[in-house]
Order: structure tokens, then sequence, then C-alpha cells
């Protein structure tokens, strides 16, 4: 099949004269791994005429797989795959040699988010937001039964709309993205929780900015020195998670809890969303979803909207020596599907970001190395099991796992 793609699209090349255009865009990388994992070849960088991507909507996302390109069939190839490999050199060696993608639960329409693996215990906590579910409890995975569990987890007092988390000496790290006057009994602002995986105890260690409620806590990590660097962007009034409308610029800040003090690092971006460090301690990772935005506005009906020319890119940073400041914003990346959502660092320094149906994989210079592709929207994800080399996928109607060769950061 693969010899007989390539002399067809070779011959539609010719027929058509069109320059450029070497097929097939799309081939198997190897005899054995039909066609699950897909090698696309020159990143697709001359498509034969004519060829076309609708735009996304709210309602739509067409993924990469949904161009038409009639002139090459290797192209329909890639809504079989997997793995979409762009640097066959790289990406098959992340892969390694079994990689595979697996649905390991089917859960509610709602987005699922703040995966965090507690590797002395090995389960994996995540959480649930809506539509069309609530916000509490949140849920936790097993993963030392076969096959693993799932069920229902609630700390004590519960978190409102975790959304972003992360795990630092012992404890979970949640950013609360909701704020009311009444959940599980009491008053919650937006948040920065601790929960003790063992004794189920949560603590808030910051709920407010001099007296401002926070916008939407969404994702955050934890500096070795112990900052929790957080992004706060608009999106908790936009879903009715917050009943107040924003005080404060959506920003992201860098919190001391030895001191209580918190830093404005960056107020550049749209809607700061995902952030991360590199594993060398001098990079940090912020994407920005912008393109997914609403208004602000006491008297605006909630909602959001999606517009493809916004920003849905990844930005990079410089951290400055005493790790307060960043510096040298430059973009790195503008996400092939939809907006850059959650984002983590490999412990070898690729960069990965869910963004709409999948999972990629990029180099530190934003180099895109793999897609993984999945049939629902990937919010989030976490690296688990002994060597941190199962990645969890949280999203939209399902929970997924990758087993491949990139492992995640000892956190
Ligand atoms: C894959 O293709 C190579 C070269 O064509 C061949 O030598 C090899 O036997 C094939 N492997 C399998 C598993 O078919
Ligand atoms: C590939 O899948 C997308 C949905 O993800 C669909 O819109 C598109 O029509 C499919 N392409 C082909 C050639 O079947
Ligand atoms: C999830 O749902 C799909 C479609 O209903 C089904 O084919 C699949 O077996 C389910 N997977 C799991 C892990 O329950
Ligand atoms: C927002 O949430 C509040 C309380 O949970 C509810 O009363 C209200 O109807 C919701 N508004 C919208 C627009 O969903
Ligand atoms: C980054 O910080 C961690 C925790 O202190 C440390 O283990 C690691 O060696 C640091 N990395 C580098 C390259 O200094
Ligand atoms: C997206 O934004 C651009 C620039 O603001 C605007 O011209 C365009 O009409 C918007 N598209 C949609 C579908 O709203």
């Amino acid at each position: 099949m693969k010899f007989s793609l390539v002399i067809l699209s070779n011959l539609l090349a010719l027929a058509l004269g069109q320059t450029g255009f070497l097929p097939p865009i799309a081939e198997p990388c190897d005899n054995t791994s039909l066609p699950r994992i897909l090698c696309i070849n020159n990143y697709a960088a001359v498509m034969p005429y004519p060829f076309f991507r609708p735009v996304s909507s709210l309602r739509n996302d067409y993924d990469f797989g949904a161009t038409s390109v009639p002139n090459d069939p290797s192209f329909l190839l890639v809504n079989q795959s997997d793995f979409l490999v762009f640097d066959r050199d790289r990406g098959l060696r992340l892969l390694g040699p079994k990689p595979s993608l697996t649905i390991v639960f089917n859960v509610t329409q709602s987005i699922h988010e703040a995966p965090v693996y507690v590797a002395s215990q090995n389960k994996l906590y995540l959480s649930q937001l809506p539509p069309p579910y609530g916000f509490l409890p949140q849920l936790v995975i097993d993963l030392n039964q076969d096959p693993p569990t799932i069920s229902e987890f609630l700390s004590d007092p519960p978190v409102y709309a975790a959304n972003g988390g992360t795990f630092h000496r012992g404890l979970i790290y949640w950013g609360a993205s909701g704020g009311v006057d009444d959940v599980g009994g009491m008053e919650q602002r937006v948040d920065i929780r601790t929960v003790d995986p063992v004794t189920k105890k949560s603590t808030t260690i910051l709920n407010n900015y001099f007296g401002n409620y926070f916008n939407n806590i969404d994702d955050l990590f934890v500096h070795p020195n112990g900052d929790v660097w957080f992004t706060d962007p608009d999106y908790g009034y936009f879903g009715n998670l917050t009943m107040t409308p924003p005080q404060l610029p959506a920003a992201t800040y860098r919190f001391r809890p030895s001191t209580g003090a918190v830093h404005l690092v960056e107020d550049t971006l749209t809607q700061p969303n995902g952030i991360a460090l590199s594993p060398c301690n001098r990079t940090v990772y912020i994407s920005d979803s912008g393109a997914l935005n609403g208004d602000i506005s006491p008297t605006s009906a909630r909602g959001i909207g999606y517009n493809q020319t916004g920003k849905r890119a990844i930005y990079a940073y410089d951290l400055s020596h005493d790790a307060t400041h960043l510096t040298n914003k430059r973009a790195i990346y503008l996400a092939e599907d939809f907006i850059p959502d959650g984002l983590k660092v490999a412990r070898n320094g690729y960069v990965v970001t869910a963004a709409g149906k999948g999972v990629d994989v990029l180099d530190k210079t934003g180099t895109l190395l793999v897609r993984v592709r999945t049939d629902f929207p990937v919010q989030n994800f976490a690296w688990a099991g002994r060597k941190l080399r199962t990645l969890w996928l949280t999203g939209t109607g399902a929970v997924a796992k990758v087993e491949w060769n990139l492992q995640g950061q000892v956190l």
C-alpha cells in the first residue's frame, strides 16, 4: 500500500506541474508500525494544490487531519494515526520501540484538570470542572490496582474547582479557580491550596492580592526554592466559577509562602494559562490561550468565544539568577491545534503541551517533534509510574495514557 501511495502521489504531482512538492506527505515510520505511528515528511511544508483546512470555532475543531489534500492520498493516513512524527530522529527516539495510546477511563463531558501524581501512593489526583458537572469532589486514580480504578476524592475542607496542580515536598499544590459564598458549607475565593494526600487535610496558603480576589488561579509550579509561580487568567468568570467579575488584570505571579509576598512577574499575555519550569531551572515557559476569550465587564453575559487568529502561543523566558524575575520573552510555538493548555517540561528538557485533541512535544526552541492524537480534547497531563514514563492525559470525556520513552521530572 505504501508504495502504491507513493507512486500515485508522484504521478499526481507530475500531472499538476507543481514545484516543490515531494510526495508522500505521510508514511508509516517503519513497516512494523502501520499506521498508528505516522511520519510527516518535511513538516508537509509544501502541499499539493488544492488543499484547505477549515477554520475552527468553539463548536468545531478542525485539526491537522481535517485538512483536505485530495492530490496526496497519503494524507488520509493522518486520521488513522495515534502519533504524528515530525522529526524522525528525535521523535522516534522519544517514542521508544513500543509507544501506545490507550483510553483508560471514560469520564463525564466536563473539563478534567489539575492532575497530580503522588509517587509514594502511586496515585493520580485530578479535578473535574463544569460543564455539566459540579466542582466537588475531585477524583483519584489508584495505579496499584490492575486495571487501575477511579473514585471520588474529597479533601478536608474541600477544594473548589482545582484547575492546575503540582507536587512539592509531600504536598499537592492546587490552584483553585472558583470563588463563591458557599461551597461545601463555606466561603471560598480563588486560592492556592495545599493538600496532604495522607491526611487529606487542605490548607489555604494564598487567597487575595491586598484584598482583591484573584480571577482564576489556573496553573502553577513550585520552584526548588519554594516559590509558587502561577497564572491568573479570566476564565473563572467566563465559566461562572466566580460570582464576581475580575478585579485584577490577567497576569502571572510569583508567591513566596515563607514571607507571604506576591510579586507580579508577567502582564503582557492575554490569557496566561500553562506554566512550567525547565529541569535546568533557568527557563520558564508560559502559554497564552487568549484566542479563547470573553468579556469581563460586570454587565456582560457569561461565556466564551474562540477566535483562531487570537493568541495561542507558548512563550519562553529566562529566569534571573536570583530566581525572582523573567527576561528575554520570546514566542517559541504557535499551537498547531486549538490553544496551548496544560504545559510541562520533560526530564530531558522537551516541552510538552496539551493542545486541542492531543498533546504536542517540542524541543526547547519550539520545534514540533511529535503530536499525540486523541479523539477527545486534552486539558492537562501528568507523568506517573515508577520510571515516570507513562503520561496520563486528562480531558473532556476521557482519561488516557501514553506509554513512551519520554520521562517526566521527579517532583
Ligand atoms: C521492513 O522493511 C525492511 C526493508 O524493506 C525489511 O528488511 C524488513 O524485513 C521489514 N520488516 C518487517 C517486520 O517486515
Ligand atoms: C479526519 O477527521 C476529521 C475529524 O477529526 C474530519 O473532519 C475529516 O473529514 C477527516 N478526514 C478524512 C479525510 O476522513
Ligand atoms: C469508552 O467508551 C467507548 C465508546 O462508548 C467504548 O468503546 C470504550 O470501550 C470505552 N472505554 C473504556 C475504557 O471504558
Ligand atoms: C452561575 O452560577 C450561579 C451559582 O452557582 C447560578 O445561580 C447561576 O445561574 C449561574 N449563571 C449562569 C449564567 O450559568
Ligand atoms: C534544579 O533544581 C533542583 C532542585 O534544587 C536540583 O535538583 C537540580 O539539580 C537543579 N538543576 C540544575 C541544572 O541546577
Ligand atoms: C477573529 O478576530 C479577527 C481580528 O480581531 C476578526 O477580524 C475576525 O472577524 C474574528 N473572527 C471571528 C470568527 O470572530
